[in-house]
């Protein structure tokens, strides 16, 4: 079954990691639909409807994004503003079009693991970063799965740590 994969960069040219996620993903069309939303909307006027039904003709979609200060990209939250509204997302009876789809998120961020600890640096953990979205899937009824993270991506990171990133990231979504 194929999944859609909702790819949210500000700079892709840019990009050390989700870049290279993105190309290798682009190498398997039978697996993976690539919609990346700063392309399609650089005017950042999100199409709502060509949205919904984009989400609605698959069961697995995978939101993939570079972690901004705790956060995702602001187009994301845009198009979760725009997109899950009442009587499509939830709240009548021909709502929660999500309703049992399986949707999980694979983020890139700067910092290492173990600044992401309760004892670490930061003293939170990419879960507790995750909760608003965690709980948005959980409102919609949506099946939210465990979400994937490479951490301490910045332009020095090695080729082989990339390299090792793309492997994870193709193991996870082949698990999904
Ligand atoms: C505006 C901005 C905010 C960032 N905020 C965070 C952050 O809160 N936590 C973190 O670990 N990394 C942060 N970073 C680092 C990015 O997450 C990291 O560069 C990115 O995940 C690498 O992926 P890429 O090579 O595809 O861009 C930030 C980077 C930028 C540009």
């Amino acid at each position: 079954m194929k999944t859609l994969v909702i790819i949210t960069h500000p700079n892709m040219e840019g990009s050390v990691v989700n870049r290279r996620w993105m190309e290798e993903l682009k190498k398997y069309p039978e697996d993976f639909e690539i919609h990346q939303l700063y392309k399609a909307y650089p005017d950042e006027k999100i199409n709502v409807l060509a949205e919904q039904r984009l989400m609605e003709n698959f069961e697995k979609v995978v939101f993939q994004f570079p972690v901004y200060w705790y956060s995702s990209p602001p187009l994301l939250k845009k198009w979760f503003d725009e997109v899950l509204i009442y009587g499509w997302a939830f709240g009548s009876k021909s709502g929660y079009r999500l309703e049992n789809k399986k949707i999980s998120i694979a983020v890139s961020l700067g910092s290492g693991k173990d600044e992401y600890t309760l004892e670490g640096h930061y003293g939170h953990t990419i879960d507790d970063l995750l909760v608003p979205f965690k709980l948005t899937f959980n409102y919609v009824k949506a099946d939210y799965r465990p979400f994937f993270a490479a951490y301490g991506i910045d332009l020095h990171t090695s080729n082989n740590r990339i390299e090792e990133s793309i492997q994870n990231y193709l193991d996870f979504l082949k698990s999904f």
